[in-house]
């Protein structure tokens, strides 16, 4: 949905003089105007008085001209050192194929920029340590794409857990299942291919929820998997499965394919005392009282969750249920919230999306000169884990941890590689 910047009351300095709390706008410039490019877009409207899109580049200058029509982005430059050279440009998101994040991070950080790094942090566990090795030169200053950390039900389990409601983890089981129409893999010419995204199903899309697994079990011990490519026209695994052992003891099963008829997305994250459910949030305990002071407990923590409120009897019960369901910046969502509001229904306000909360937390940090939240050093973990799920899907075996330059997908998985991968009962491999 495109968006059109409205004119900021801003001093000489660069310092907001109207609306903006902590008082500087800070200017963001974008590398890479693709798929990503419009959550990016969107996910900062809702920040306008504290980060302005003031650039964009991009190889395609046909890519490049959609974003900029679309978003009313000042600035475009089809070589993105141009970008970089700006001075009114304190951060700089790079939303480019995963095997480019290596050199557009480095120079992004060498220009004397923040940097917001798409996921995968690279498109091997090789190139994601030489970045992790620089950031010794460059402490705090770059974030990783994992913006499900900041989705609200992952937040409000890892409060739970760390306010031992939980208790001890057991089990998780963690599934994604997507509907990839036509070509919509291999029509990009980059996704699963080895040597570009480093991976398929597991590397460019499973990896956030790796990293949530990681995030609520913390580290890994162990990793069973297999992955094969059963559907799609791609180099690289449409659908794997994994069973992975938590150093605490838990264990979590996993499983993605991009090949199902429809999108499902489901994590659940069993303690002994009680399980949550998410994205959409649930909480179970087989103690009623408990149950019920948990959910006390989650509601002074986080007041501003909950339904809407009706406004009163069945009527006002199902508006307020269709303006829940209108929640969004989708521009037909926002017309229909304001003709439902005319009837006399207050609308609630939009959430914000996963990446508004994670630019949130990014600009907080800049402002109060904390490092930027999710660092390459705990966006790597995730990279290990999908380093080891190839790694065990092409051997057959078991693979510990931790990785390191000694395991045979350290480099990256090459084409050959995978094909002569471990199949099973003997049967020929299927691509
Ligand atoms: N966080 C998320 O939920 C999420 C979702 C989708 C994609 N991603 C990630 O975002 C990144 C981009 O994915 P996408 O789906 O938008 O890809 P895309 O192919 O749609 O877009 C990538 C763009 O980058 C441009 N590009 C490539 N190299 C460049 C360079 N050196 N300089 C300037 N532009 C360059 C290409 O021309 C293209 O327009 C990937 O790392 C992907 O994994 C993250």
């Amino acid at each position: 949905m495109a968006y059109r910047l409205e004119p900021l009351e801003i001093n000489r300095l660069g310092q907001c003089l109207e609306g903006c709390p902590m008082g500087k706008v800070y200017g963001l410039g974008i590398i890479g105007t693709g798929v990503i490019f419009d959550s990016h877009a969107n996910g900062l409207e809702p920040l306008k008085s504290r980060v302005r899109l003031i650039a964009a580049a991009d190889l395609d200058p046909k890519r490049l001209k959609r974003a900029s029509d679309r978003y009313f982005v000042p600035h475009t430059y089809t070589d993105h050192r141009a970008l970089l050279g700006r001075d009114d440009i304190d951060i700089v998101t790079i939303a480019t194929p995963p095997s480019t994040h290596e050199v557009l991070v480095l120079e992004a950080l060498q220009a004397g920029k923040y940097v917001i790094c798409e996921k995968p942090l690279a498109h091997t566990l090789e190139s994601a340590d030489r970045i992790i090795a620089e950031m010794a030169n460059y402490p705090g200053k770059v974030a990783v794409g994992f913006q499900q950390r900041f989705m609200p039900s992952v937040q409000k389990a890892v409060w739970l857990r760390d306010h031992g409601f939980l208790g001890d983890w057991q089990y998780g089981l963690f599934r994604r299942l997507s509907h990839f129409s036509g070509s919509s893999a291999s029509g990009t010419g980059w996704w699963g291919k080895w040597d570009v995204s480093g991976g398929g199903v597991v590397m460019t899309q499973f990896i956030h929820e790796l990293d949530l697994m990681i995030h609520l079990f913390g580290p890994v011990v162990e990793v069973m998997a297999m992955a094969d490519t059963l559907h799609q026209d791609i180099e690289s695994e449409d659908t794997f499965g994994a069973t992975i052992r938590f150093a605490n003891g838990a264990i979590a099963t996993c499983c993605s394919t991009i090949n199902a008829p429809s999108s499902l997305v489901m994590y659940e994250a069993v303690g002994a005392q009680a399980s949550v459910h998410m994205p959409t949030w649930g909480l179970r305990c087989a103690d009623g009282h408990r149950l019920r002071e948990m959910n006390a407990a989650l509601a002074d923590a986080f007041p501003e969750s909950g339904t809407p409120k009706a406004s009163s009897g069945a009527v006002g019960r199902f508006k307020a249920k269709v303006l829940w369901k209108l929640q969004g910046a989708g521009a037909a969502k926002k017309v229909m919230r304001k003709a439902v509001g005319l009837v006399g229904i207050r609308p609630a306000p939009p959430e914000p999306s996963n990446h508004t909360r994670f630019f949130q937390a990014i600009l907080d940090a800049i402002d109060s000169g904390e490092p930027l939240p999710v660092s390459p050093q705990s966006a790597r973990p995730a990279m290990e884990l999908c380093t080891a799920i190839y790694a065990s899907a092409l051997s057959g075996q078991p693979v510990l941890f931790p990785l390191d330059s000694s395991n045979a997908c350290y480099k990256g998985v090459t084409t050959d590689g995978y094909r002569q991968r471990h199949s099973y009962a003997g049967q020929s491999n299927l691509v």
